[in-house]
């Protein structure tokens, strides 16, 4: 008697387990790896936490318990918005480097679904088949999304070499270069477009704010014009979706080159017999807003430095970088650096929450300006309050001062300060030193030679 109840019970464990290992077995059949990875987001109930109107369970209306999961909910949507990539995966379209990048991150440090989610939700955690099915999808995907041929064990990295070369009209581009460098965009023919992005300056102007006509300031550090072409918006809220659209912007801004509009500008440029003829040959409908952006455009996208000892590290050259140099991208890689700063230009790829981790602004030693604002003051959203676009890292070294608000005058402290808003971490000395060593391999090639600053940095 006693012996059979003991190998009922035996028969009961087993068959609870194996419905248990059920449940939790990653998904399996022939759909591609995608749709597996996909069932695993919905199992791992990442939605529940990370969207704006989640579909939360009857226990939320619950006292205690009821407040923590709605504190989740909320700390987890302000951190990351799943439903962009949620939806792209349920209609097979590719989703975003960067949400791709922040989603294989906790997979592999084994962070998500939360410990007091997967307690209550039969199934949801994360096991090392799960995690592995995530990470081959990871790689596939960015094979795909990149086509850039990077082999073997670089195959999957989150950083992405720039191309060699970008294919533009070298007619139209060469007009560009003309226009770029042309003070008469300016009211008082004084400031060109090379004023505050000179190419021997970096495509920046170390200034913490600009000064356009008659010595006026702006209120926003410049970003490079190099690499901007890999941008997925320009300017820091993102005002601007291609750099033709970018491009005329400045010349009727008031504090930058102040002209009151284009028919001024082609008035001047149409005085100029040489320049109009050449113009009129690439452009046939001659001078006007649009054909003037569309030259600067294509001389913008001539504007790219490939060829950095990073990138050769990347296409196969084990010593391209020094192993400091390398410890230093794995701590970049590790303290989730490389899920904002992602893809070809280590960022340009989505708006991010400027103090994530801690308040910026509140710890930050200056008057709050409009600027501070970033994506909020193009959609008016409350959620974009404080979001910018991820400035690109790429010759990070030459082009400081660094932040919105250029209030960070060394590439080490801005380094520091990552750490502590965006990352939640207090990095070692030694560690800043490596990472600053890896941002310094990022210096690549314009025109065939390693890009310069002919501005010496300011001692600190
Ligand atoms: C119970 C709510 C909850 C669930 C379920 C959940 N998360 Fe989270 N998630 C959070 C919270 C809270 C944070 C912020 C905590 C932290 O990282 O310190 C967070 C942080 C994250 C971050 C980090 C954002 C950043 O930039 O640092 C990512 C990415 C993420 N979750 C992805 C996922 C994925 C993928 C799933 C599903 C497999 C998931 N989460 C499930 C609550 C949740
Ligand atoms: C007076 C200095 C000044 C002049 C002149 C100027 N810019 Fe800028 N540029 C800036 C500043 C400051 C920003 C950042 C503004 C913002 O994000 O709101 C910027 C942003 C940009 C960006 C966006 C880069 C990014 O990563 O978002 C590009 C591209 C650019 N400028 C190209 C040009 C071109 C082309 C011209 C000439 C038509 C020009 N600029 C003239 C100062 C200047
Ligand atoms: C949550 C996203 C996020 C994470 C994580 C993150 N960054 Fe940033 N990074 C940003 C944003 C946004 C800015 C622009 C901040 C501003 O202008 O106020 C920025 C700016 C920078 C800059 C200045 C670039 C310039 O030209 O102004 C450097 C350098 C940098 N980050 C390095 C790092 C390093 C190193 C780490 C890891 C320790 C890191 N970041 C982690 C989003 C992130």
């Amino acid at each position: 008697m006693k012996k059979r109840l003991f190998i009922t019970f035996l028969v009961l464990i087993v068959a609870l387990f194996t419905i248990y290992r059920i449940s939790v077995k990653a998904p399996s059949g022939n759909y591609p790896l995608q749709n597996k990875a996909t069932a695993i987001f919905i199992k791992g109930g990442c939605l529940s936490c990370h969207s704006a109107n989640p579909d939360l369970p009857f226990y939320a209306d619950l006292p205690v318990i009821g407040n923590m999961v709605k504190n989740d909910s909320k700390e987890g949507y302000r951190m990351f918005d799943m439903t962009p990539m949620m939806t792209a995966l349920e209609n097979g379209i590719l989703p975003s480097p960067v949400d791709v990048a922040k989603v294989e991150k906790v997979t592999m440090d084994g962070t998500m679904p939360p410990a007091q989610y997967y307690l209550v939700h039969w199934g949801s955690e994360m096991t090392s088949t799960k995690r592995d099915i995530i990470i081959e999808w990871v790689t596939d995907y960015r094979e795909e999304y990149y086509a850039d041929g990077l082999q073997g064990e670089r195959a999957g990295e989150p950083i992405r070499p720039i191309p060699l070369t970008v294919a533009v009209d070298a007619r139209k581009a060469e007009l560009g270069r003309i226009l770029y460098h042309d003070v008469r965009l300016s009211s008082d023919n004084t400031v060109s477009c090379a004023t505050c992005h000179g190419l021997n300056t970096a495509g920046v102007d170390n200034k913490q704010y600009s000064e356009g006509v008659q010595g006026q300031l702006g209120g926003v550090n410049a970003p490079t014009v190099f690499n901007a072409v890999f941008n997925f918006v320009q300017f820091w809220d993102g005002r601007a979706t291609t750099l033709a659209e970018q491009a005329a912007g400045p010349p009727l801004n008031p504090v930058e080159m102040a002209s009151t509009s284009f028919d001024e500008i082609i008035a001047k440029l149409q005085a100029d017999k040489e320049l109009t003829q050449a113009f009129t040959e690439a452009y046939p409908d001659g001078w006007s807003e649009a054909n003037i952006t569309n030259a600067i455009e294509m001389f913008e996208m001539t504007l790219i430095t490939p060829n950095s000892r990073f990138d050769k590290y990347l296409r196969g050259d084990d010593n391209a970088i020094t192993a400091v140099e390398k410890e230093g991208y794995e701590l970049f890689k590790k303290y989730n650096c490389a899920t904002c700063h992602v893809g070809i230009n280590l960022g340009g790829e989505s708006y991010e929450l400027m103090g994530l981790r801690k308040h910026y602004f509140a710890d930050r030693n200056m008057e709050m300006t409009v600027e501070d604002d970033g994506r909020y003051k193009v959609t008016q959203q409350e959620r974009d309050r404080h979001r910018f676009k991820v400035p690109s890292l790429r010759n990070v070294a030459l082009t400081w001062p660094y932040y919105h608000d250029g209030s960070q005058a060394s590439l080490k402290e801005a380094v520091c300060k990552m750490g502590t808003y965006q990352s939640g971490v207090e990095l070692t000395d030694e560690e800043e030193d490596k990472i600053v060593a890896f941002l310094n391999t990022l210096t690549g090639e314009y025109e065939g030679k390693t890009l310069t600053n002919d501005n010496t940095q300011p001692i600190q």
